[in-house]
């Protein structure tokens, strides 16, 4: 057992991705819930990480952790936690050092190597027993150990990618300093799925909101091989996903044995966004109109098939689990900038228990895990489609033209990817239609038509994106054929706008 405590950093949950990369497994927790699990059990090694605070506002003391005597590795926030509590000195930088730098070490750990900082107090002088183990470019103490104590801790972060040899140095402590045996690999991964249907008795049903994304996909086939024929898949369509979208969904109909039940909801849905043009009005209505029809639609099911549906099945992955118990959401209000997952967002009062067996991976480990149970490579690592579809792709209020223009030029975009091989090099593609008018010629006529904008971007986990630098032959190419052969539109331009301070989706 090795336990996180997470003092809110942002990039606690890296720690977990670069330990299940070399076969450890940590448990992420906040401070008090650490306390609450002493009371029963100890684990074999302790992660502190980084976090916002001064160790000088920090009211707790942290006794109960190191009088534990396990080993100890402390990141950033955590080395000044250690520090303190053993009587060393920690102090305010006067510059702080935020973002690469380059450490020397004096050990056994990788020397010479490029790291990532984000910190502004410092360990001026480390306790009795420690020695330094890493200094700065800018003669800051960047990293300590105690041989005798199994402590080290260090003060950048080998948990993000800019760090070189992060891995090394993760290695380093779950191998030398705490003697610890590997033990998570891609079996246990998926076993760790399937136990959440252990719950699930002979005669009783699954139901699962079914949207052919990656997650919803490997949820699924993941429950059909535990539960067999005893879930349904219920597949609504809003009337506001693409061309692909629906060949997929015929696809895997085809090529899987999961029952996916398809309802056409596309006029409810229209009816109902008729003139709602504010984007958290359109998320709103449509995640209402969602749940609404989703418990017509399995009121039906529970009729027509004599059943009763006990548990529905969700494609939760680790990271929403995680903002929900960070410090950081406990403490403070966060600002919603989207009311994301709204679609999809099921009903509450259905009284069904929820299972989600996907709720301790990352995306990149449910796309292996969905290659591992024998989906094909290219629908697990299709790009990311929100819920509401091309809702929120068309700016303001829709209509019959606007839908078709946006159907007609993703499409576009979409070809054009597949046939010069880019689809894999990029993260989410799409395009928007702005609904403003400009003048064009057309022919020998004047047009004063509508704009498409083409979005692409690359980046890990959507939090944080940079817009794609595709070739601009390729943008030509697919301006050219948007202008041609989209009705109503005259001019395509290519936003260039990364996230920060741009988000992904236009609404
Ligand atoms: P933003 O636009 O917030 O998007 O930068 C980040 C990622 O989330 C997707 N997204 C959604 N996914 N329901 C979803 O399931 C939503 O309401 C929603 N809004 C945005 C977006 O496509 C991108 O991958």
């Amino acid at each position: 057992m090795i336990w996180i405590i997470d003092f809110g950093s942002q990039y606690t949950q890296l720690i977990i991705r670069k330990s299940r990369k070399i076969g450890f497994n940590p448990e992420l927790m906040v401070y008090e819930e650490f306390c609450e699990r002493l009371k029963t059990s100890k684990p074999d090694a302790i992660i502190l990480s980084g976090g916002p605070s001064s160790v000088y506002e920090d009211t707790n003391n942290y006794d109960s952790l190191f009088k534990l005597k396990v080993p100890v590795l402390g990141i950033c926030y955590g080395m000044q936690v250690m520090a303190h509590f053993f009587g060393g000195v920690v102090q305010k930088g006067e510059l702080g050092e935020y973002g690469k730098s380059t450490v020397q070490s004096f050990s056994d750990l990788p020397d010479k190597i490029d790291v990532w900082m984000s910190h502004f107090d410092i360990v001026e002088k480390v306790p009795d027993l420690f020695e330094v183990v890493y200094i700065s470019e800018n003669k800051i103490i960047a990293g300590m150990e105690s041989k005798e104590k199994k402590l080290l801790a260090l003060q950048f972060h080998p948990e993000v990618n800019e760090t070189d040899k992060g891995e090394e140095i993760f290695e380093y402590f779950y191998t030398e300093v705490a003697s610890l045996q590997k033990n998570w690999n891609q079996q246990s991964r998926l076993d760790i799925c399937k136990e959440s249907f252990n719950i699930v008795k002979d005669d009783e049903f699954v139901l699962c909101g079914f949207s052919g994304g990656v997650d919803s996909l490997v949820a699924a086939q993941i429950a059909h091989q535990c539960v067999r024929n005893r879930l349904v898949c219920v597949y609504i369509d809003h009337g506001l996903m693409r061309p692909q979208d629906e060949k997929h969904i015929q696809l895997l109909s085809k090529s899987l044995d999961l029952e996916i039940l398809k309802i056409d909801s596309s006029q409810v849905f229209l009816n109902r966004l008729v003139g709602v043009s504010d984007p958290e009005g359109k998320r709103k209505t449509m995640g209402k109109t969602f749940v609404e029809e989703f418990e017509r639609i399995v009121k039906k099911i529970e009729n027509k098939k004599k059943i009763s549906f006990k548990y529905l099945l969700q494609g939760t992955l680790f990271p929403d689990v995680i903002e929900s118990i960070s410090p950081h959401k406990k403490n403070g209000k966060s600002v919603t900038i989207k009311s994301h997952h709204n679609v999809g967002g099921l009903p509450e009062k259905m009284n069904l228990s929820l299972i989600e067996p996907l709720r301790y991976m990352f995306k990149d480990e449910v796309r292996e895990i969905g290659v591992e149970i024998g989906l094909e490579k290219k629908w697990v690592f299709r790009h990311p489609f929100p819920g509401p579809g091309l809702g929120v792709r068309i700016l303001g209020a829709l209509d019959n033209e606007s839908i078709l223009a946006t159907k007609k030029s993703d499409q576009i975009l979409y070809e054009e990817l597949i046939r010069n091989d880019l689809y894999d090099d990029i993260w989410q593609a799409f395009t928007v239609f702005l609904p403003i008018k400009t003048v064009g010629v057309k022919g020998d006529e004047r047009a004063y038509e509508n704009v498409v904008c083409i979005r692409m971007v690359n980046s890990i986990d959507g939090m944080t994106a940079k817009w794609s630098k595709v070739s601009l032959s390729f943008l030509d190419k697919v301006s050219s054929r948007i202008t041609n052969e989209v009705k109503g539109i005259t001019r395509v331009v290519y936003d260039i706008t990364s996230k920060p301070p741009g988000t992904i989706e236009w609404e």
